[in-house]
Order: structure tokens, then sequence, then C-alpha cells
């Protein structure tokens, strides 16, 4: 905990940051018993969400990580800026930059990721359109720990929506952000009331290891 008293979130984007204003909203409304510490963003293209965010009374940052700049100077600066507001999970929420494995084990199992596919499947870019391709059935998003493997940190939790005839990567994006607006805050949450952490055997919900990811159902709304 932090010298604030409550558990402190960074919420680290990229773009638009709905993702985030799910999380703070959880916040406000005590479905995850943390405070945001800060708002941290990595690139120009993100500066609607840092305002959204700022609206909202949070504290914001702007770390640019240029082309060509030294990512060790970038990710210092990140975990200065992360540990001087106080927070002790990290949150990327529509994070688009890979981070380090010396990065990474700062904090170990304080570190999440939401990605938009059911995890291990369609790892990287361009998900819906890659599961479209593919003729998949169903999509959808997956939380997990945060590994030095791109996407491939254990998963928490997962969310499944069917993929309908005529779909288009737009109508199936909006279909798997609604979920991911759901299960992030819901994850948090776990975390944020300790009943889930990583341990040295793995994920572990109310002190059982975590045999499978939750499976979150989006027909059962
Ligand atoms: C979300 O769909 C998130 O899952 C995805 O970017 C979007 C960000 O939206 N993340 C990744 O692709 C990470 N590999 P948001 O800025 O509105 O939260």
């Amino acid at each position: 905990m932090s010298s604030h008293g409550r558990l402190g979130l960074a919420v680290l984007i990229s773009g638009r940051g709905s993702n985030m204003l799910a999380l703070a909203q959880a916040c406000r409304e005590g479905r995850i018993d943390a405070r945001i510490a800060c708002v941290i963003a990595d690139r120009t293209e993100a500066a609607d969400g840092l305002a959204a965010a700022a609206e909202l009374g949070l504290e914001t940052r702007m770390i640019e990580a240029t082309a060509g700049a030294d990512r060790s100077r970038f990710e210092t600066a990140l975990a200065e800026a992360c540990d001087r507001a106080g927070a002790q999970l990290l949150l990327l929420a529509g994070f688009m930059r890979v981070l380090s494995a010396a990065f990474v084990a700062r904090y170990p199992g304080r570190l999440l990721n939401i990605h938009p596919s059911l995890l291990p499947k369609y790892k990287g870019l361009h998900t819906h359109r890659r599961a479209l391709e593919a003729g998949e059935r169903e999509h959808g998003a997956s939380v997990h720990f945060v590994t030095a493997e791109l996407d491939g940190g254990p998963v928490i939790c997962r969310a499944r929506v069917p993929i309908w005839p005529g779909d288009t990567e737009q109508s199936l994006a909006a279909r798997v952000l609604e979920q991911e607006h759901r299960i992030y805050p819901l994850v948090v949450g776990l975390m944020a009331s300790g009943r889930l952490a990583l341990t040295a055997n793995g994920i572990e919900l109310d002190g059982q290891a975590l045999q499978a990811p939750i499976e979150v159902d989006s027909a059962a709304e």
C-alpha cells in the first residue's frame, strides 16, 4: 500500500483510453478498491485520452518515446513516474509499446495487460482482422499478467464474443471492446481486494491455484 493508504494504480495508454475510463469509473463506483495514481501516455495520439483523464481530476503525464530514442531512458522515466505517483499496480490499457524484460522484472505480479483476442490465440496486432480472415466463429479479449514474452504471460480472464456473418473488423472490435470494459475492472477489482495474485506457483484466486482462466460469457449479461 502507498502512503496514500489505498492501492495506487498507474494506467498506461497509447490511444483513446476507453479502457482507462472504464477503470476510472469502476474505482469511482467502488467496484475497484484502489485509486488511479497516474495516467501515462507514450505518444501524442493519446492526447485526447489524457485530456479525458485530466477532466476526471486524475494526474496525467506524457512521456513521449520518440523514434530512435534510447528505450532504457524511456523506461527509466516511466518507472520513475509510476513510483513517484505511488503506483504499485501498473495497468497497460491499449499501451502499444513492448516493455523490456528489465522493466517487467521491476514489477513482478504487478503488471497487467488487456489484449483483444482469446489468448493464446492472436498475439500481436490486427487481432480482429486475423480472426475474421481465419473464419473463426468466436473471438474475445483477455487480461493477463505481463511477462517478457509479448502477450504471453499467464492469462487471468477471458471474455468470448460470437462472430456473426457480415461482421467487419469495426463491428467485431466494438463487440470485443464492450467486454474489455467488463473484464479489466473485474480483474483489477480482484487484485485490489487481495483475492487474486501471481505467486511462485502461478495464479491464485482466493488462495487456490487458478487451473484455467476465468471465463466471462458475453451472453450472460
Ligand atoms: C483495446 O482494444 C486494447 O485491447 C488494445 O487496444 C485497444 C485500446 O483501446 N490493446 C492492444 O492491442 C494491446 N496489444 P482504448 O485506448 O480505447 O482502451
